[in-house]
């Protein structure tokens, strides 16, 4: 059998762990949701959120992994023999994720390329929807591929088989190493650039303006658990697997405080160039920046070309230094959420990690194909809100009650990520994942149902 594979270098594993964590979910996720839920005063309760469950479940996810040297559902195994199911669950979870997010980073690499010529025209969403993606056609008659998306999906597929083929050394660990710092550098460029734009101030003016008429609201809360747990790739079996392979002598708590307050700086970074971005947009026609605010799909595939469309100059540069960020963003998440599967197909069945990239990654691949036919977005948006609906949160407290109150296995985890760590875990950590995590995602998750189900 062969021993478990590990990072060369503790910064190898803080860059794929920012990696996993950096992705969609910070720029494009994070602005619209704050804006929506009180802007600058959104901030209370993120930061609520990332410091007492974001940053914890960080600590204790690594603590498992590191401790019990498997992939989530091998260390949950061995955490409790009842438990391996759970891991399982994630694992799906993450699955289920890949087969789509491998397709947005595909539209985003031929975005890259219709950058230099602005190939999507004036009416964006109409080249979107009709031309690029050719809905015009319904989900019955999915026919063939579109391909214009097949090609690029090809290539994403190429990209993370072949790193993930190569291992956690020599494949996760460089790929981050290359990916992202060329994110970092990229993405400073475009902000820099977006808060020199004419109107980027009203922008910023309209993001940060704090409303705290809704902070009482369930619903903003909702959003900044939501939000955290999405965007640090936490309940995914992620970060289980991949502090698996660090070295006996680690500092897990030090890492998490690195990780957690890295994803939200390039939150925050994101939220700035996106709304200076915007601000531009309302000043060029004339209109508030509320009316051109958009999140998801609709901010990267439509209003961001309208934007370069726009631009002051050097329109195709930076239109492909945009969808290259959501390019670099995008992989190395990918690639997070591909290994949970590849680490628990090995781990579980003994099979070569060669053998478990085909049948795992190649099995991913295939489905995701479904998306790349004609009509495929169809489906892409009913599995997106199934997981954003029941998967991430569920799982977080379904995890988090498990290990806190059943198994009561908190002090144990505690000591352990002590034995190393220089920053000392005390009651901060217990409290909240014992007492202030599972009754806030309680009530979430019933307000979820209750919303769902009247
Ligand atoms: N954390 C990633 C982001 O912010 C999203 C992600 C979720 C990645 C789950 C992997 C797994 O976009
Ligand atoms: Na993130």
């Amino acid at each position: 059998m062969e021993t478990r594979s590990q990072w060369g270098t503790r910064a190898g594993f803080i860059l794929a762990a920012v990696g996993s964590a950096v992705g969609l979910g910070n720029i494009w996720r994070f602005p619209a949701t704050a804006f929506e839920n009180g802007g600058g005063a959104f901030f209370i309760p993120y930061l609520f959120a990332l410091l007492t469950a974001g940053i914890p479940l960080l600590i204790m996810e690594f603590t498992m992994g590191h401790k019990y040297r498997g992939s989530a559902p091998l260390a949950f195994r061995r955490m409790s023999k009842k438990t391996e199911g759970i891991g399982w669950w994630a694992v799906m979870v993450s699955f289920v994720i890949s087969t789509y997010y491998a397709v947005i980073i595909a539209w985003a690499m031929s975005y890259a390329i219709f950058s230099f010529n602005q190939a999507w025209g004036d009416d964006t969403e109409s080249f979107l929807f009709n031309d690029y993606l050719n809905l015009t056609v319904d989900p019955g008659q999915t026919g063939g591929f579109e391909l214009g998306v097949l090609i690029p999906l090809l290539l994403v597929w190429a990209i993370v088989l072949g790193v993930l083929f190569k291992g956690v050394k020599k494949g996760i660990e460089i790929a981050n190493r290359i990916f992202i710092p060329t994110l970092v550098v990229v993405f400073l460029i475009i902000v820099i650039r977006a808060v020199t734009l004419p109107g980027a101030l009203q922008g910023l003016e309209a993001f940060f303006a704090p409303d705290f008429s809704q902070i009482l609201s369930p619903d903003v809360w909702v959003a900044a658990y939501g939000q955290i747990f999405f965007s640090l790739s936490i309940a995914f079996a992620i970060m289980i697997t991949y502090s698996s392979y660090l070295p006996k002598k680690s500092d897990l708590t030090n890492n998490a405080f690195i990780v957690g307050f890295g994803n939200s700086s390039f939150e925050l970074l994101a939220g700035i160039g996106v709304f200076a971005a915007l601000g531009f947009m309302a000043s060029q026609a004339g209109v508030a920046v509320d009316e051109v605010v958009a999140g998801g799909v609709g901010l990267a595939f439509v209003v961001f070309p309208q934007i370069i469309n726009e631009f002051p100059g050097l329109n195709g540069f930076f239109g492909f230094l945009f969808f290259a960020s959501l390019v670099l963003a995008g992989l190395s998440s990918l690639i997070s959420i591909c290994e949970t599967y590849i680490a628990g197909l090995v781990d579980k069945f003994k099979i070569s990690r060669a053998k478990a990239v085909a049948f795992g990654g190649g099995l991913s691949a295939i489905v995701s194909l479904l998306y790349a036919t004609q009509g495929g977005l169809f489906f892409l948006d009913a599995v997106d809100y199934f997981i954003n609906q029941f998967g991430v949160a569920l799982i977080g407290l379904v995890e988090v009650v498990l290990v806190a109150w059943f198994l009561r296995k908190l002090g144990e985890l505690k000591s352990h990520a002590n034995e190393v760590s220089d920053i000392k875990l005390g009651s901060w950590w217990t409290i909240s994942l014992g007492g202030i995590t599972p009754v806030v995602l309680g009530v979430m998750m019933y307000q979820l149902f209750t919303q769902n189900i009247l």
